[in-house]
């Protein structure tokens, strides 16, 4: 279990971390999600006792970092997937690992295979595609056995092979009762990675909730219907105190209605008791990156085109727990949404400058640099042999 209170990080005039508060269980996976810059890889430094927390602090399980006797046996982490010496190998680069740990060399072999490295391990790692350097700081990660991982944005520049894997392999940690922690900006990889969330933007905790309440508080459900006497139908649905909006016929679809805070079963039921024939009854649901993007919108430090928005925002959107709705209809579900189509919930700064740098978009201001592509060569050497 970690467990982070008050924590706050300062560079100079700049806030990293915030007076953070959050914990993290073990037997779960929890996401740490965040735009870039939001102070993810400060706060897992800080976890890890590699940076100095300028206020407040964070235990793993109830000790300091800088405490634990073992501090590999209890904490295992990945942070920059190529810190390994281009010339040593895989198993060179874990057995001086395990050495200075009083690890034994038996285990080595034991990660290795665990992470499907074995038939590539004396091959030099400075040769290793990105896949398989993220599978061998895996390896590190987990020399010690330790009951807590961390991390840090492991599915960055991976193929579709490498982030399945990855997000499995969190999976079969936790579920032998781990502490999973682990940062990214991708959204939709961490609604199917992680049970629980953290969400912060610009060093503060905007929400600590489950992924399963985050993505219903994305649901802000509204319901498309048409049919060929529009106009009655209108009269019928407002006639009851329902928030019917018009939808004109565009190219691709005819004239609709859109109508928020009912359900597919009242408006056909409606429709019905009054003989209206229909054409169309879907409901729409807000997606995951709109969730995300109202809930950081003000918080959001770099966007493109050069923009950094003005001063925090205070108090964050609603609180750990209590995002605000999402956004009406005219907000595409994309990562980047259209100028000014995305409110700034709690700043009162109105709408955020185009395109915050959000889902899909690897790699930050503060971040390591680009990753090279993946080898795919080397990624079937790996496969061969044998990839658990
Ligand atoms: N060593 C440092 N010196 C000065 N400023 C720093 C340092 N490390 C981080 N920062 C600043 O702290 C803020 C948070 O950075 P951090 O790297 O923790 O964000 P992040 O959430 O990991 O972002 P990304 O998604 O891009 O990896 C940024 O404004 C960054 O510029
Ligand atoms: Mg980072």
């Amino acid at each position: 279990m970690i467990e982070a209170r008050g924590l706050t990080k300062r560079y100079g005039r700049t806030t990293a971390v915030n007076a953070l508060t959050f914990s993290v269980q073990p037997g779960k996976v929890t996401g740490f999600l965040g735009p870039n810059g939001a102070g993810k890889s400060t706060t897992m430094r800080m976890i890890l006792g590699l940076d100095h927390p300028s206020a407040g602090d964070v235990r793993i399980g109830g000790r300091r970092y800088a405490d634990l006797k073992e501090p590999l046996r209890e904490v295992g982490a990945l942070l920059e997937a190529k810190w390994v010496h281009p010339n040593r190998s895989a198993r060179s680069h874990l057995r001086w690992m395990a050495a200075s740990n009083r690890i034994p060399a038996k285990r080595v072999d034991e990660v290795l295979e665990i992470v499907g490295l074995t038939g590539v391990a004396g091959r030099r790692a400075g040769g290793y595609s990105l896949g398989m350097a993220q599978r061998l700081g895996i390896a590190v990660a987990l020399l010690g056995d330790p009951g807590v991982l961390l991390f840090d944005e492991p599915v960055n520049g991976l193929d579709p092979e490498g982030i399945l894997w990855i997000r499995q392999f969190m999976h079969r940690l936790a579920h032998e009762g781990r502490t999973v922690f682990v940062s990214s900006h991708l959204l939709s990889e961490m609604a199917l990675t992680a049970q629980e969330l953290i969400v912060i933007g610009r060093g503060r905790l905007i929400a600590q909730t489950s992924t399963k309440s985050f993505i219903e508080s994305a649901s802000d459900s509204s319901v498309r219907v048409r049919g060929p006497e529009l106009a009655r139908l209108y009269g019928v649905l407002t006639g009851q105190g329902l928030a019917v909006q018009e939808a004109p016929a565009t190219e691709d679809s005819p004239a609709a209605l859109i109508v928020r805070g009912t359900s597919t079963e009242q408006v056909g039921e409606l429709a019905g008791t009054v003989g209206l024939v229909l054409h169309e009854l879907t409901e729409s649901r807000g997606s995951l990156e709109q969730a995300f993007i109202q809930m950081t919108g003000g918080d959001v430090e770099y966007q493109a085109g050069g923009h950094t928005s003005a001063g925090p925002a205070p108090g964050g959107p609603g609180g750990p727990g209590g995002p605000g709705g999402p956004g009406g209809p005219g907000v595409p579900s994309a990562a980047f949404p259209p100028p000014g189509t995305v409110p700034s919930p709690g700043s009162g700064a109105g709408p955020v400058p185009p395109g915050p740098v959000i889902p899909g978009v690897s790699g930050g201001p503060a971040g390591a640099p680009a990753p090279p592509a993946s080898q795919p060569e080397a990624e079937a050497e790996a496969r061969r042999a044998g990839k658990p």
